[in-house]
């Protein structure tokens, strides 16, 4: 992974301190020319303005209210919660959210417009406040059926199932519009290997309890993925066979069970009676 590096703008800021964590930068993120002399950022857990010097943070940290992200609450479930903030209402949000992420994300550029933009940030709750695990974001329109622009879950979070849970979130959101939807390419290696996880698991357990033939077209109205990422799934697992020019899923229990036992764990589900929300207008 970290190979990249040396094909991308050389790092500037080596650390960043966010509520309780230092974390280590991987990438190259355009802050500001004033802040380009700083090897380490603080920021705000919550409303992400960063400071060069950490007693600017403490002073900050005494009038600041936010306790949580700005936007909606649109899903919580014991100590999860999911915010929805809209990069129009909230821009000084989002742009130092993509100024943070851009320290995790190697191809994404940042030169877009956050208005154009909702931004999914996933929180650990407790007493303190609600702490930012990762997020997603997803363009308000889309032309080519993107469902979600870029993920991230934080160097301290990760490998623990949140970014499946993201993943699976940004796909209950495509259900709830009734279209299918498909990540932003280029995907990272990360990304590519979250996201095969996450589309081979959901197609083995449906076809591991359907009964009968079922086409990719029938899969892809179940799970809101699109049908390239089926395809492509299923081949890579080989249950895909080419019979009078079409593709068929042959679906043997055996090489199913095989898969299965195979594929990590589900991680943390979505439970989709939970999300209080509709689609943007
Ligand atoms: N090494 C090997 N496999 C890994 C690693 C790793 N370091 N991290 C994740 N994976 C794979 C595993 O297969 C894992 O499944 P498993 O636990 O069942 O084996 C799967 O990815 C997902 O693991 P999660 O714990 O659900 O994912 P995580 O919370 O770590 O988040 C993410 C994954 C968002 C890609 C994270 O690694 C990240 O933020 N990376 C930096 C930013 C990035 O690359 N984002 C994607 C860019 S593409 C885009 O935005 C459209
Ligand atoms: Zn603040």
């Amino acid at each position: 992974l970290r190979e990249h590096e040396e094909f991308t703008k050389v790092k500037n800021i080596a650390t960043i301190e966010l509520g309780r964590y230092e974390i280590e930068t991987w990438y190259f993120s355009p802050f500001p020319p004033e802040y380009n002399d700083s090897l380490k950022l603080y920021f705000c857990e919550f409303c992400l303005n960063f400071m060069k010097r950490k007693e600017q943070l403490q002073r900050h940290m005494r009038k600041c209210d936010l306790k949580h992200p700005p936007g909606d609450e649109i899903y919580r479930n014991h100590t999860l919660s999911m915010f929805e903030v809209d990069g129009k209402k909230n821009k000084v949000y989002g742009q130092n959210l993509c100024y943070l992420a851009k320290l995790f994300l190697d191809h994404k550029t940042l030169y877009y417009d956050v208005d154009l933009f909702l931004f999914y940030i996933l929180c650990e709750c407790d007493d303190r406040g609600c702490h930012m695990v990762g997020y997603f974001s997803k363009e308000k329109h889309s032309e080519e059926s993107y469902n979600l622009a870029c993920i991230l879950t934080l160097p301290p979070y990760q490998r623990k199932g949140y970014g499946k849970f993201l993943i699976a979130f940004s796909y209950e959101l495509s259900k709830k519009e009734g279209k299918v939807g498909t990540p932003e390419r280029p995907l990272s290696d990360l990304g590519l290997l979250s996201y095969r996880g996450y589309w081979t698991r959901v197609l083995l357990d449906i076809l591991k309890k359907h009964k009968g033939n079922i086409s990719i077209k029938e899969l892809s109205d179940m799970t809101a993925i699109k049908a390239e990422d089926i395809l492509t799934t299923l081949q890579s697992l080989e249950l895909i066979q080419y019979r009078k020019g079409q593709h068929v899923i042959c679906a043997d229990p055996k090489v199913l069970d095989r898969h299965l036992k195979a594929a990590g764990p589900a991680g943390l589900e979505v439970d989709v009676g939970k999300l209080i929300w509709t689609p943007y207008k």
